[in-house]
């Protein structure tokens, strides 16, 4: 018995003094060029299609993936933030994409295998050791499925065309905050001030998005007090009364005990606290209340505060009513 346990303490110190060497003295080659031991791309890739299908979210909470506008918004964010690497569909990849290991798949070979909730598990939280990115924002679960739409769209032949990448300036804004609706917000109804102030939001991560976070990274930071303003030079007027009809209005104008007037800072007017949301997107808005309400958003303490109590419905009856006026 203690012979025994002699064997197996002194097999267990030469295994360790064995691994020791590979790390200390650099005897395992991880150069790209010699690839894996056999078996060993086997053991990870299917460690990496398990993990996901094991962890996948479920489609509860998933918006409708035949939306246009969802699919457009996914289409413009892969063309700078996944192209690179998987390419357009039906386009080659580089010949320098083509040398890691793993190689990174061809778009539609990528797609083909897995459900919707799989591939929104794989974007927002990556592949370790791979090259394969985790989603850049906390908590924003949300947006991934822009991407998952998009990609759905592949799988059923029916993608739209990718953005130009030739795009910069405003024109690369508004490749998003043009013709797309829904998720994207209105920037026309917004102040230069404001606009600024948030791609350096972005930019730092204190309002976490993924997508505006990619964007506001393509674009040189002296530039966006100029894209700020030219985005929003033909700034449209707001109403200038508030309409009152209406359970929404009643809760935006009188609040209650839980819940402050938001037309003390969002009002008419120019001596607002906060950024005019008269005329804006309802589906935006509803998912920036989410946002703040679940305290994924903390970057501005009132509006936190103002948010804590909606419920659902409250939440899509003060959306609609902020959105239905204004041009
Ligand atoms: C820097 C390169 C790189 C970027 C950028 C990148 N990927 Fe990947 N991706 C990879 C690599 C490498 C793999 C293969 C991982 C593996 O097989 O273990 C992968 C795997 C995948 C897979 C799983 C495919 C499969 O079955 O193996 C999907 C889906 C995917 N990527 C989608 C995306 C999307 C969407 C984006 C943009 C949000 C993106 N990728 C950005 C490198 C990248
Ligand atoms: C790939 C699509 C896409 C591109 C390109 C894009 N945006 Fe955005 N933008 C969005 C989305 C989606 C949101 C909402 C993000 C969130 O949840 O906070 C947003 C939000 C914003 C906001 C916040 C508006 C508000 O009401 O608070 C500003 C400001 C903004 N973008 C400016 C820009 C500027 C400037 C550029 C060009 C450098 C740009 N965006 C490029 C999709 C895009
Ligand atoms: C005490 C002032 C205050 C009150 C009350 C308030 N807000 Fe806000 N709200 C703000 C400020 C300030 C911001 C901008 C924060 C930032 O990003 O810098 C904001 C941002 C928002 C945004 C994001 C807008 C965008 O374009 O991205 C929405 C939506 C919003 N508020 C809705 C509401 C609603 C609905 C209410 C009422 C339940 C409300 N707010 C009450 C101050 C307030």
């Amino acid at each position: 018995m203690r012979q025994a346990l002699r064997i197996v303490v002194v097999l267990t110190l030469l295994g360790l003094v064995g691994a020791g060497a590979v790390v200390g003295f650099g005897l395992y080659n991880v150069s790209a060029r010699v690839g894996h031991w056999p078996g060993v791309s086997w053991v990870l890739h299917t460690t990496f299609r398990n993990s996901a299908r094991l962890r996948a979210p479920d489609m509860e909470n998933a918006p409708a993936l035949d939306d246009p506008d969802l699919i457009a918004l996914g289409a413009a964010h892969y063309a700078t933030a996944c192209a690179g690497c998987h390419a357009a569909p039906g386009d080659s990849r580089s010949a320098t994409v083509r040398a890691m290991v793993p190689q990174p798949p061809a778009i539609t070979e990528a797609v083909a295998d897995w459900e919707p909730n799989e591939l929104h598990w794989i974007i927002e939280n990556g592949i370790k050791m791979s090259g394969m990115p985790a989603w850049p924002a906390e908590g924003r679960g949300d947006e991934v499925w822009s991407v998952v739409a998009y990609l759905v769209s592949i799988q059923q032949d029916r993608a739209p065309d990718l953005p130009s990448s030739d795009l910069a300036g405003v024109d690369y804004c508004r490749s998003c905050h043009g013709d797309i609706g829904g998720p994207v917000p209105r920037l026309d109804i917004l102040s230069p001030s404001y606009v600024e102030a948030q791609l350096e939001a972005y930019l730092n991560a204190r309002r976490p998005s993924g997508i505006m976070a990619q964007a506001a990274s393509l674009v040189p930071q002296d530039q966006y007090a100029t894209l700020a303003r030219r985005l929003t030079e033909r700034e449209m007027p707001g109403p200038t009364v508030v309409p009152e009809q209406g359970a929404g209005a009643e809760l935006a104008r009188q609040g209650t005990r839980d819940i402050p007037a938001c037309l003390a800072c969002h009002g008419v007017g120019d001596n607002r606290k906060g950024p005019r949301l008269f005329g804006q997107e309802p589906m935006y808005l509803a998912a920036q209340l989410r946002l703040w309400r679940d305290g994924t958003y903390t970057h501005d303490r009132l509006m936190r505060a103002a948010a804590a109590d909606l419920t659902d419905a409250d939440i899509d009856l003060l959306s609609d009513y902020f959105a239905a006026v204004g041009n």
